[in-house]
């Protein structure tokens, strides 16, 4: 019995090992960072919010390894700063998980302003590329590696809604693909995540503008096949796969979460 449940230790073990979280503040990147902690993994938590620290309080109090920086993802020098940092700070850099993102402007492509389209690009895609672009390479440094880019369902479908959104989230999913056949060479993994409706802060906010969230949430449990709202731990679990010796074997792939919504 003891051999059988090291196995599934050693799949997920990520003692050692060091991961830095965008947008890790709350929603997905909180959940995602409470788990590579309880993995083992020392946890970079970056955002650009300073509640980030109370979640870096809450790892370390719970006997897990995490430090909090704030860091806007947009700002280049600010990125290039913070991730020298964590690298002197924890030693390493393992894996990084692209998630910080923004809805941005609910307005159609016609009535929708250059700098409305911008606002989205800059935190959903520029941020991916600077973030990536200094964790590379640390993560050579350290022989390998795992990128994993938060897209969505949306970034793999349409909707009739948030247009620079959707884009926003194709474009990291091919990223990861690209930076995939760039590095895999030095054993770095790059992949993508697809959420679908997962009950966050940025889901509540934005049917709050909307109306009745509930109501919302309730219409919405009927598009899905499973018939449920995500739960921010259901994605934690995707990316603590791809980030863990589990995913060893895996690159460039896109990991959909989403209670089925895209399989029809
Ligand atoms: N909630 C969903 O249903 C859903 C579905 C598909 C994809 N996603 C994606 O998952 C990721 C996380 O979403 P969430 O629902 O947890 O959102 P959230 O709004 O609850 O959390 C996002 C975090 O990103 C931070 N952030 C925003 N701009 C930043 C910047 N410039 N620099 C650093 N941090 C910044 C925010 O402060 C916040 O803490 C996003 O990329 C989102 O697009 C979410």
């Amino acid at each position: 019995m003891s051999n059988l449940q090291a196995i599934t230790q050693q799949l997920f073990d990520l003692s050692g090992k060091v991961a830095a979280i965008t947008g890790a503040a709350r929603g997905i990147g909180a959940q995602t960072a409470r788990t590579l902690a309880s993995a083992g993994a020392a946890v970079a938590v970056l955002d650009v919010s300073a509640s980030g620290e109370e979640l870096a309080a809450e790892i370390v109090a719970a006997g897990g390894k995490a430090y909090f920086w704030k860091l806007d993802v947009t700002q280049e020098a600010e990125v290039q700063r913070v991730f020298a940092e964590i690298v002197a700070r924890f030693g390493r850099l393992d894996a990084l998980v692209n998630n910080a993102g923004i809805e941005g402007a609910n307005v159609p492509t016609h009535q929708m302003s250059l700098e409305q389209w911008r606002a989205v690009m800059d935190v959903n895609v520029t941020g991916v590329f600077l973030c990536t672009k200094y964790a590379i390479p640390a993560l050579q440094q350290a022989g390998g590696g795992s990128v994993v880019n938060v897209s969505s369902m949306y970034g793999l479908v349409g909707g009739p809604d948030v247009p620079a959104y959707h884009a926003s989230k194709g474009a990291v999913r091919l990223m990861a693909k690209t930076d995939a056949m760039l590095y895999a060479a030095q054993d770095i993994r790059a992949n993508s995540v697809h959420p679908g409706f997962i009950r966050t802060p940025l889901l509540e906010e934005a049917f709050q503008k909307l109306g009745d969230p509930e109501l919302i949430f309730g219409q919405m449990k009927q598009m899905v096949p499973i018939g449920k709202i995500g739960d921010p731990q259901d994605i934690a679990a995707g990316i603590l796969y791809l980030v863990s010796p589990a995913g060893r074997y895996v690159t460039g792939t896109e990991l959909v979460i989403d209670g089925g919504y895209t399989a029809r």
